[in-house]
């Protein structure tokens, strides 16, 4: 935790720090948690960074700028994932932006996502996403909310076999669209799922996160925080004693260490506009996590507020 305030007060010690950030600092890399991807291998860092709502914004440097400080703390950290999607308005075109004006646009693992009725459509898409995000390669492309994807899965096996994609994925947010989500988990090879999965909204630990397990899919998590619902259950609460034994300094960071607890997660990724909760939220990809009995615990404790 010390090596990560270091980081920041180095990232906050000149107001263009940002813009010059130059060559990634690794000082941080040694304590980070990272989990495989099942597929490969690759490590990647437990913790990612969400773009839905937050970086949808205009181009000006007064809109730009806080996102920008977003993303450097989240590099600085040791941050790499990037969740982003056509859906998302402004975001990929942001993104691209933000990532080309800290140098980072090829050290992140981007992640976008593609929903089209029809191949031609999807192509489209997936062109204009290489374009906004400034990548020749991307490393995940995800099919939104199952939208196409029995047509849009077997082109992005021929992306991938083209190397224009490394790694393939689907995407849902709503439990009354698991069932079927799981039956495409059932019947193809995917490298990645994605799915809510927070304290407050835990269904996927019943069939979602242990078949990810049997399948050897990664995880990412999205709507962590319950879309930020989390901390208006938690507001004007003390932070519990036992937080200090899985190195937890905030709600977020018990709420993100709870979900990096269960075995089948590889990371979750919450969005956000603030530097300082990009900090808080890279400080759970830190220290010890949670086990079992303590994540129960976590869950009690928050279904009895
Ligand atoms: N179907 C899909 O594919 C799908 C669906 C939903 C989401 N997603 C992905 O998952 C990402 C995360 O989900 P989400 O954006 O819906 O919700 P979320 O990450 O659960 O919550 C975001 C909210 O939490 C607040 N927040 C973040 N960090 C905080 C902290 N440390 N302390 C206090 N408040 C904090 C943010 O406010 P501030 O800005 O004030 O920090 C924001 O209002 C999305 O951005 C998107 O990339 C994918």
């Amino acid at each position: 935790m010390i090596l990560t305030r270091r980081g920041m007060l180095k990232l906050s010690a000149g107001a263009g720090a940002a813009l010059v950030l130059g060559p990634v600092p690794t000082f941080v890399q040694g304590d980070l948690i990272e989990r495989p991807i099942p597929s490969t291998g690759e490590l990647v860092p437990a913790v990612g960074l969400g773009t839905a709502r937050t970086f949808n914004a205009g181009a000006s440097e007064s809109e730009l700028a806080p996102l920008r400080e977003v993303l450097a703390v989240f590099v600085e950290m040791g941050g790499k994932v990037l969740d982003t999607a056509p859906a998302y308005r402004k975001s990929e075109t942001v993104s691209g932006i933000l990532a080309e004006q800290l140098g980072v646009t090829d050290r992140l693992f981007m992640a976008t996502k593609v929903a089209a009725r029809d191949r031609e459509r999807g192509i489209a898409q997936m062109e204009n996403s290489f374009d906004l995000l400034k990548r020749d390669v991307m490393d995940l492309m995800q099919v939104h909310n199952l939208r196409g994807w029995a047509t849009l899965l077997p082109l992005l096996r021929e992306w991938k076999a083209a190397g224009r994609i490394r790694y393939i994925g689907i995407t849902t947010s709503r439990s009354s669209q698991y069932d079927d989500f799981e039956a495409v988990m059932r019947q193809e090879e995917l490298d990645f799922i994605q799915v809510n999965y927070s304290v407050g909204e835990p269904l996927a630990d019943e069939r979602i996160l242990p078949l990810a397990i049997d399948r050897g899919m990664a995880v990412l998590v999205n709507e962590p925080y319950n879309r930020g619902r989390l901390f208006d259950a938690v507001r004007g609460v003390d932070l519990p004693e036992w937080a200090a034994e899985f190195d937890a300094d905030s709600w977020g960071q018990i709420f993100l260490k709870w979900i990096i607890g269960h075995p089948a997660v590889t990371c979750p990724i919450p969005a956000t506009t603030q530097a300082r909760h990009a900090r808080d939220n890279m400080g759970a990809a830190y220290g010890r996590l949670p086990d079992a009995a303590m994540r129960r615990r976590i869950a009690s404790f928050f279904a009895g507020l």
